[in-house]
């Protein structure tokens, strides 16, 4: 029996399960309720909205990204037969091909090997060089809006930033940004809870259409090469081995895609978190250190991505006595990890000058985010530049998250000045 507790969960009183739809906008506006109530009694629960085990607690989280007995990935340890799913789906077949080479969908050795090829462009003393191009750019967009004396921020400043950066860099012209970014919403729907079928077809569109586009570049690339990440993956070695065409697609449409969404959620939840706050900007950001400090508790107080799935790839009894068997999913919740209350004091409170930060929200272990020292640069001069040429930013309404709760980011984010 569920006992009832406040709209819109309900908690097992014996804190072995939880019902909470995804969809609730109750929930997905304010998911922090929900996280305190597991936090303060069962932080692993049956999601039983989702069907699986989920982990809310900080240590569990870091050690279970971690724990080589789960990975992303199954299929390369067990068929579909075995894990009894059905066969995949007729009309998203362009969208799982655009993934199945993605780094997303990999597992070691695969994994490593296609991870090495890439890693070189994104390590930080190389995405360090960005910065001055970061800061050009967001002065750019400031100049072009400025005196509207207001606008939507997502849109105007948000998103146009990290979408032009990871253009620029994989070797795309930045006038295909607002391409590139409705190819990848429309994709990104394909992960939200309960899609429809039509969803289902426009986000299979898309990755065709997205698909089309990458392999001419390539074609094009292979013609007269380039200095860009694109280049360096045509005609990188590893082993003695190339990546192939469908490899490099995979990787430049995740790269596209992962390099932009989540940059933009942070921005447009840490402007908001920030003008709520009632903090003054200015001393959030004073220097490098404060500006680094204001970002990363940005990240822990309202990540934006809320869950990643784990499967088990062998039978597992994990502390708590939780039995999982082969093919058997785990939730695993970052943004409720960030609140937990045994690992940060005062947890919900936005503190940009807490020193016991270090969050979770790139994750950890093998998958952990490859673009966290260019996502950390782009947040950086992006919240500092508007601050410092905005100062009397402020909300001109009530801002609203999307209906995508593991995507935890704004709809849109009305300001005036
Ligand atoms: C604030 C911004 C960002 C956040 C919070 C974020 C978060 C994450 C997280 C949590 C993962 C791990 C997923 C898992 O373990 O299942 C991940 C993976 C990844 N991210 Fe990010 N990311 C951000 C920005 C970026 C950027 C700017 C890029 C690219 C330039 C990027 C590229 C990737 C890629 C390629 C992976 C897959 C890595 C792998 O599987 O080895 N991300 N990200």
């Amino acid at each position: 029996m569920l006992a009832a507790s406040p709209s819109p969960f309900t908690l097992d009183p014996g804190g072995a399960s939880a019902r909470c739809n995804p969809r609730d906008p109750e929930f997905f506006q304010h998911p922090y309720g929900f996280y305190r109530e597991i936090h303060a009694r069962m932080p692993a629960f049956r999601w039983e909205d989702y069907g699986h085990l989920c982990f809310a607690g900080f240590k569990e989280v870091n050690a279970l990204l971690r724990d080589k007995r789960f990975g992303r990935q199954i299929l390369h340890v067990a068929t579909r037969e075995a894990l009894g799913w059905p066969e995949p789906m007729p009309h998203t077949t362009d969208f799982d091909r655009s993934e199945l080479y993605s780094l997303l969908s990999l597992e070691p050795p695969a994994h490593t090997r296609l991870r090495t090829l890439v890693n070189r462009a994104f390590v930080s003393r190389h995405v360090e060089q960005l910065r001055r191009r970061i800061a050009a750019l967001a002065h750019e967009l400031i100049d072009g809006f400025e005196a509207d004396g207001g606008t939507d921020l997502i849109k105007a400043y948000a998103a146009p930033i990290p979408a032009v950066v990871i253009a620029e860099m994989i070797g795309l012209p930045a006038d295909m940004a607002p391409q590139l970014l409705d190819w990848s919403n429309r994709m990104v729907t394909m992960y939200m809870f309960g899609t429809s079928l039509e969803t289902q077809k426009d986000a299979n569109r898309a990755a065709a259409d997205f698909m089309a586009y990458v392999r001419d570049v390539i074609a094009e690339r292979r013609r007269v090469p380039r200095e860009d990440l694109l280049t360096h993956m045509i005609t990188a070695e590893q082993d003695g081995q190339r990546l192939s065409d469908d490899e490099i697609v995979s990787t430049a449409i995740l790269l596209l895609n992962a390099g932009h969404e989540a940059t933009v959620h942070t921005t447009g939840n840490g402007v908001k978190t920030i003008l709520e706050s009632g903090l003054d900007p200015r001393a959030l950001f004073a220097d490098d250190a404060q500006t680094e400090a204001t970002v990363e508790e940005c990240l822990r107080f309202d990540a934006p991505l809320h869950m990643f799935t784990r499967y088990a790839l062998e039978d597992v009894e994990l502390d708590g006595g939780h039995r999982l068997r082969l093919g058997d999913q785990i939730g695993l919740l970052l943004g409720a990890a960030n609140r937990d209350p045994r690992r940060f004091g005062d947890p919900d409170r936005f503190d940009p000058f807490r020193r016991d930060g270090a969050q979770v929200s790139f994750g950890a272990g093998i998958h952990f985010c490859i673009g966290a020292p260019l996502a950390r640069i782009e947040l950086q001069v992006a919240m500092r530049t508007l601050f410092e040429r905005l100062p009397g930013l402020q909300l001109a309404e009530p801002p609203a998250y999307a209906d995508v709760f593991h995507f935890h980011g704004l709809k849109r984010l009305a300001v005036r000045w």
